[in-house]
């Protein structure tokens, strides 16, 4: 079974009686309200999708991240983990002191010790990490609206306080890497996605399934664009899909309870980290990986690989040409397979494929298995009305 990245599998959730503490204590702590894409943080912090993260980053992990693409460690980290608050707010809080972590709408989640308040730049961070300071990028926005301090420290979380989704396919790091070894897997792909399994994303699956020995489908179902298909729809489609068309007892359906950040290249290292936590081997990067409009080049997330330590990453990268159907060969190909010139290949665009649904048209059985585009189409026609 390959390490936890940094070699131990962090559990920052308490029960029992240190719960039963934690709640008696939180209501006369200060409090932080966390913003979702921080709690989801928070949740895979205990859980230990984010090991060896014990909490948020404070200002020497935060800047190695941002500058360097490491902890002060040097083990390969790519986006910063951080929770802010108000310059105003901060200073009302001591260093040292615990605070009880909130969300939005003020159930207590956890605590945590602010070891450190830290002034940051934005646009740096824009800069680094998104590779632009556009606010119309759905990332750079949220570093925009987030507080002007951030607050680092190690946190201990609730474990039944947290809404989660899915709550049957939701396995946590600890319980993957037992489905693993229960089912004697030793290499396990994962496939990260923020949308329905298409026949191309089928095509990479299934490649990748030709040489290890299980798939882990791991959708992203934390907070995404409001233009994304909903992550309901998305686990409809995904049923659907494993149910005809795989091999069922070389794949687990289990979702990732991550915010999107659309961070492209940067966010391809940091979803292959997460993975690594759950217990795969090897992670598929395909052509625009987590990328948003035209921010990014179609293989940057692939060639930010060659900047990162891949013995202290230790996951082996299955990149991915883009990916259609070729009529010529009446197969999935890639320009490395196909023979065919661009009037042979069907390629959707998302845009296209959102037109057609809203036109109640089918989606092309070369494009989208069936079974998925029923799914889609049904929501296609709720959303209509
Ligand atoms: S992502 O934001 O999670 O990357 P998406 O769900 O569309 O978006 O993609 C999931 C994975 O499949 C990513 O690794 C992406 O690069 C890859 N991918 C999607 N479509 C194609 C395609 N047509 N050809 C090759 N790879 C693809």
């Amino acid at each position: 079974m390959i390490e936890p990245h940094g070699g131990v599998l962090v559990d920052r959730m308490v029960r029992g009686e240190e719960a039963e503490s934690v709640r008696a204590r939180a209501p006369s702590l200060k409090e932080i309200r966390l913003r979702p894409r921080e709690v989801s943080d928070l949740y895979l912090i205990a859980i230990g999708g984010l090991s060896p993260l014990t909490g948020f980053m404070g200002s020497g992990d935060y800047l190695a991240v941002v500058d360097q693409m490491t902890l002060t460690n040097g083990l390969p980290w790519s986006v910063p983990i951080t929770a802010s608050i108000s310059t105003q707010d901060a200073a009302g809080i001591g260093l040292g002191e615990e605070v009880a972590l909130k969300d939005e709408s003020g159930r207590t989640l956890g605590v945590m010790i602010v070891e450190e308040k830290f002034g940051y730049d934005k646009a740096r961070e824009a800069r680094q990490v998104y590779r632009t300071e556009d606010g119309a990028h759905p990332g750079v926005a949220k570093v925009n609206e987030a507080g002007d301090v951030l607050v680092g420290g190690p946190v201990l979380c609730l474990a039944d306080a947290f809404d989660v989704e899915f709550p049957d396919r939701n396995l946590t790091p600890a319980q993957t890497r037992a489905l693993f070894a229960e089912r004697g897997w030793r290499s396990i792909v994962a496939f990260q996605t923020r949308n329905p399994i298409h026949r191309a994303h089928e095509y990479l699956t299934k490649v990748a399934l030709e040489i290890v020995d299980g798939l882990l489908i791991h959708p992203l179902v934390g907070e995404t664009k409001s233009d994304d298909i909903p992550a309901p729809v998305r686990m409809r489609c995904y049923e659907a899909l494993i149910e005809g068309y795989y091999p069922k007892d070389r794949v687990v359906l289990s979702v990732l309870p991550a915010a999107m950040r659309y961070a492209g290249p940067r966010e391809a290292i940091h979803h292959c980290i997460m993975r690594k936590n759950y217990g795969c081997t090897h992670f598929i990067v395909g052509r625009d990986h987590a990328g948003v409009g035209s921010y990014y080049g179609t293989y940057d997330a692939q060639a930010i690989f060659d900047q990162v330590d891949m013995a202290r990453l230790g996951v082996q990268i299955l990149k991915f040409e883009n990916t259609f159907w070729c009529r010529r060969t009446g197969a999935m190909a890639s320009t490395k397979t196909s023979p065919s010139g661009p009037e042979d290949r069907v390629f959707l665009s998302g845009t296209k494929v959102r037109e057609m649904l809203r036109n109640g048209q089918t989606l092309p059985e070369e494009f989208s298995r069936p079974a998925v585009a029923k799914v889609l189409l049904a929501w296609a026609a709720g959303n209509r009305d």
